[in-house]
């Protein structure tokens, strides 16, 4: 309650039987007008909260359905997710995954394309290299950031479900970085997409993969996390399948007062799935890593990162 408010509610009684009907009148008036703010006041939070998909943490919170089918198709995630999956220290260690790529990258071919690109942070480091580079993401608000922040490196960026169509032939380096692969719901949908990044690449271009592998999540990882991001802060929950086949999560992001939570599901792969596919689709130089440092990978790697050179 305001002051003015406190004020007229000690007047005294002789002052209020006074009260003419012009200034009954006027409280009338203010209260009605004190209404309508509020209304208003209500209405817009509804608005930002139906724009935007949040609750408020006083309510329970909002899931987005409990079937994970097709998760990464939901746009509220990426925007809810930003600010913990795109940090700005991720340009930066995109810079160094890129040098780490290219110098072990033996050919001259200049031509790039970036599948699931995001914010473009890859893109963008493959261009200040002299790559002529097209990226490709389904989310139309990463797309934006993308074009925001890397305005002037002649990037082409497309909006595609790469779920659903692959129009790309010919490149002489095709990515899939940051964990990317094995989003899709089944596992003949993650193989043709291995296979249409394997046909996209030119007889002696590269193919890089980084992602999470059956071998990673079976070795142990963290189950459950709480991470500050800006803005707010962000919990996750996650299970691996007994068969190992998927890992699934559950990230409840809470910003600035609203909560929204999704459930998200991984599948996962071994080494020697991916190297069988390669082999049949070309690729005879098949690399891996543990890390961007030129790590083996093993028992402690935390990530795999294939490099294979299509040779025919
Ligand atoms: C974990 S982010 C990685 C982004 C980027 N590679 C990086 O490392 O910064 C996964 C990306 O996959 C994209 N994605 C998910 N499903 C997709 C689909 N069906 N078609 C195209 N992109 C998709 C998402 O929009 C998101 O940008």
């Amino acid at each position: 309650m305001d002051h003015a408010s406190n004020q007229r509610t000690v007047a005294r009684p002789r002052e209020r039987a006074t009260l003419g009907r012009h200034d009954a009148k006027a409280t009338r008036f203010s209260w009605l007008h004190s209404c309508k703010n509020m209304l208003k006041k209500i209405n817009s939070t509804a608005a930002f909260a139906t724009r935007t998909s949040l609750t408020s943490t006083k309510r329970r919170p909002r899931t987005i359905g409990r079937q994970v089918g097709r998760w990464y198709a939901n746009e509220r995630y990426w925007v809810d997710s930003y600010p913990f999956v795109f940090p700005s220290y991720t340009w930066s260690n995109a810079r160094i995954e890129i040098d780490f790529l290219l110098s072990q990258y033996h050919s001259v071919g200049k031509s790039c394309l970036d599948l699931c690109c995001g914010i473009g942070r890859h893109s963008a480091a493959l261009a200040r290299s002299g790559f002529d580079v097209t990226a490709a993401d389904s989310s139309r608000f990463l797309i934006a950031q993308a074009r925001k922040k890397t305005v002037g490196l002649g990037i082409t960026f497309q909006r595609i479900d790469l779920e659903k169509s692959f129009p790309y032939r010919n490149f002489d380096l095709v990515i899939n970085l940051g964990c990317s692969f094995g989003q899709f719901d089944t596992d003949r949908q993650n193989k043709q997409f291995l296979v249409n990044m394997a046909s996209a690449v030119s007889k002696g271009g590269y193919l890089v993969i980084n992602c999470l592998t059956r071998e990673v999540v079976q070795r142990g990882f963290r189950r459950r996390g709480r991470y500050k991001m800006k803005g707010g802060y962000v919990t996750y929950r996650r299970t691996k399948a007994k068969d190992m086949s998927t890992v699934t999560g559950v990230w409840s992001f809470l910003r600035r007062g609203f909560m929204s939570r999704y459930h998200t599901a991984y599948r996962l792969y071994d080494l020697p799935w991916f190297v069988d596919i390669l082999k049949e689709n070309d690729f005879r130089d098949i690399y891996f890593y543990g890390g961007y440092e030129d790590q083996e990978y093993g028992e402690r790697s935390k990530e795999l990162i294939i490099l294979a050179k299509r040779t025919m």
